[in-house]
Formats: structure tokens, C-alpha cells, sequence
């Protein structure tokens, strides 16, 4: 086992770990609960990473992509976890990325009214934000995670020996929810190795969390380039991942906030830099049209009226609400040239 960091999220009696470096799903077992006789271990059969939780442990795999983050895969968990007899004094361990603790930290959320759980994120994207901060939960139709409940971990494995496992573009698509924390107090991220940038990462997701964890306030920043990427994840089908929606959001909200007189063009320069030198897309499908977007903007569950954005500005990103459709119209425009 490798030298690891600890960071911690700090939220009194329920503050927890995460622990980050090579081989970390290794120290699983110490972190079991003591009475705990059963872990139920939630992964995807393409994951393929063995975890040891040192007591009796059943894999329980639910399906790949976001069509398989709906409540029927909830209910299927929960089923199968009762038939197994997985009681309230036993656990849940999510292996995978922001789909898997996500799932079974929703899952795990509401058997039995809630039973612990400790997420390994095997994901640059779970490793840096999904697992981190308690957000469960699952899409409907209407929109993303539009169901789910706050159920903090005991801890979070962030193993960046999985990373070298993750196909290429999820590994990629992971680096636009990197490139997020750029902007939010990380400033040259590119500038450290990748177990230095999830480090910090996780640093910035944990204070925000231990700061809001409810999302009263400052947490909405996390989502940051998020409004126009869960608009496209739905409009596309899902044909985008996660992360490369999040780095076409990111230069969206730039070119809104310049718009808008927020920020200058070095700004919006600058997010195209951070954005390009990952080498993720900076410009929408071609079919999908401000059209598409625009009614999505609505369904964004930290909506609070119809155009309500995370835009940059002198002091940084902030909320901002009533965002003008016109300067939202106009700002894609400039997204697709
Ligand atoms: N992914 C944003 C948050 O956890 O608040």
C-alpha cells in the first residue's frame, strides 16, 4: 500500500474521510462499521475492481449508462438486498463512478429508512465530485437526479490506481469536471500531477460541503457549467457523458457572463484554454439547438426561477438569477461558431 492523503469532510458527528492514492479500496475493511456481518457491494459488471470488505460481502451489479439511474434499479437493489437479508446494521460499498454511488447511495439511503455506506470511486468523475458530499439519487424523464435524498458516507476510497483501468474518454470526460474546480479556487491544476489534482479537487468539493451541505448557498457553485450540461445530456439522449457536457457548459456560462458584462474576453479566453488543453469539446452537436436547451434550463433541479445560472464575475462564480433568454439565445450562438 502506497503513502495516501486524507481529506476530511467535516460535518460534526457525521464528518468522514476520504482517502486518496494508489491501492486505497485496499483499506475497505477498516473502514466497516464493527457489528456490521454483511456488505453489500453495488458495482457494473465493466467496472471490475475487487474490493475486501473483511466481513461477508455479495456483489449486486446494476446496469451501465445513465438509463440505468432510475428508480427501477433502486427498487431492484433493495429487493435483492432483503432477499440476501441484508439487515440495518450491515452496508452498502458503491464500486464505481457517479452512477454507481449515486445508485447505491440512494439505494442505501432509503432500505430500512438508511444504512450506511462507503463509496470506492473508481472514476475520475466520482473520484473528484459524485462520491463526495452525500447527493444521491436517480433521473426521471422530466430531468437529471430530479429524485434522491443527502446521505452522507462513513468514507470515500478514492483509488487513483482504477483510474489506469478507466476506458480513455470517461477517463477524459472526468477532466471537465476537473476543469470546474479551475474556476473555483483551484487555478492551475493543470500545472500538478493527477493524484495532486484529485487531491485538491476533493479539498474544494469538501469544504463547500462542509460549509453547505444542504446547498443553502455557496454548494450551488459546485455546479458550475452544469445548468446547459444536464440541458444536453437530455437532449442528446445521453449520447455526451457527464464530463464533456459539464466542459461545454463551463464555456457557455463564461460566454453568458461576458454578455452580461460580468467578465471580460481574457476571461472567456481563458476558459476555453483550461477546456481545450484537456482536449475536451468546446462546442454543442451540431442538432442540438438552443431550442432544445432552452425548456431544459427550467427543469435544472437548482432552479430557482427559469434562468437561474452559476455565472463568473469579479469575485468569482455566484448564483445568478433572471438571466435574459436573449443573452442566453445569443451566448449559444457564440458556442456553436
Ligand atoms: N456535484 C455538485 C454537488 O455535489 O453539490
Amino acid at each position: 500500500m502506497e503513502a495516501f492523503t486524507t481529506v476530511s469532510v467535516d460535518l460534526g458527528d457525521r464528518s468522514y474521510p476520504v482517502e486518496i492514492g494508489d491501492g486505497v479500496r485496499h483499506r475497505l475493511a477498516l473502514h466497516i462499521p464493527s457489528g456490521c456481518r454483511r456488505a453489500a457491494i453495488v458495482t457494473q459488471a465493466n467496472i471490475d475492481v475487487e474490493v475486501d470488505a473483511g466481513c461477508e460481502q455479495v456483489v449486486f451489479t446494476i446496469g451501465d449508462g445513465e438509463s440505468h439511474k432510475v428508480l427501477e434499479t433502486v427498487e431492484t437493489l433493495c429487493r435483492d438486498f432483503a432477499t440476501w437479508g441484508l439487515t440495518r446494521n450491515d452496508v452498502v460499498v458503491g464500486v464505481g463512478g457517479g452512477i454507481v454511488t449515486d445508485v447505491a447511495g440512494f439505494a442505501a439511503s432509503v432500505y430500512h429508512r438508511g444504512i450506511p455506506v462507503i463509496h470506492v470511486a473508481t472514476s475520475l468523475l466520482g473520484q473528484i465530485d459524485a462520491a463526495i458530499g452525500g447527493k444521491t439519487g436517480v433521473n426521471l424523464p422530466e430531468g437529471k437526479n430530479l429524485v434522491g435524498s443527502y446521505w452522507q458516507p462513513l468514507a470515500v476510497l478514492c483509488d487513483t490506481e482504477t483510474l489506469s483501468t478507466l476506458p480513455a474518454r470517461h477517463l477524459q470526460a472526468g477532466l471537465g469536471e476537473l476543469a470546474k474546480y479551475h474556476f473555483l479556487g483551484g487555478g492551475r491544476l493543470d500545472e500538478l500531477s493527477l493524484a495532486d489534482r484529485v487531491t485538491s479537487s476533493v479539498t474544494i468539493k469538501a469544504t463547500a460541503v462542509g460549509a453547505d451541505e444542504r446547498e443553502g448557498g455557496s454548494r450551488a457553485l459546485l455546479n458550475y457549467g452544469h445548468t446547459l450540461a444536464h440541458a444536453l445530456e437530455i437532449a442528446g439522449d445521453h449520447a455526451l457523458l457527464h464530463g464533456e457536457a459539464v466542459a461545454i457548459g463551463l464555456i457557455y456560462a463564461a460566454e453568458v457572463a461576458q454578455l452580461m458584462g460580468r467578465i471580460d474576453e481574457d476571461r472567456v479566453a481563458e476558459h476555453r484554454r483550461v477546456v481545450g488543453a484537456y482536449d475536451l469539446p468546446l462546442r454543442p452537436p451540431a442538432d442540438i439547438s438552443f431550442a432544445d436547451v432552452a425548456p431544459l434550463f427550467a427543469r435544472d433541479k437548482k432552479a430557482v426561477d427559469s434562468t437561474t445560472f452559476i455565472l463568473d464575475g469579479p469575485t468569482g462564480p455566484e448564483v445568478v438569477t433572471d438571466v435574459p433568454m436573449d443573452i442566453l439565445a445569443s451566448a449559444y450562438e457564440r458556442l456553436c461558431r
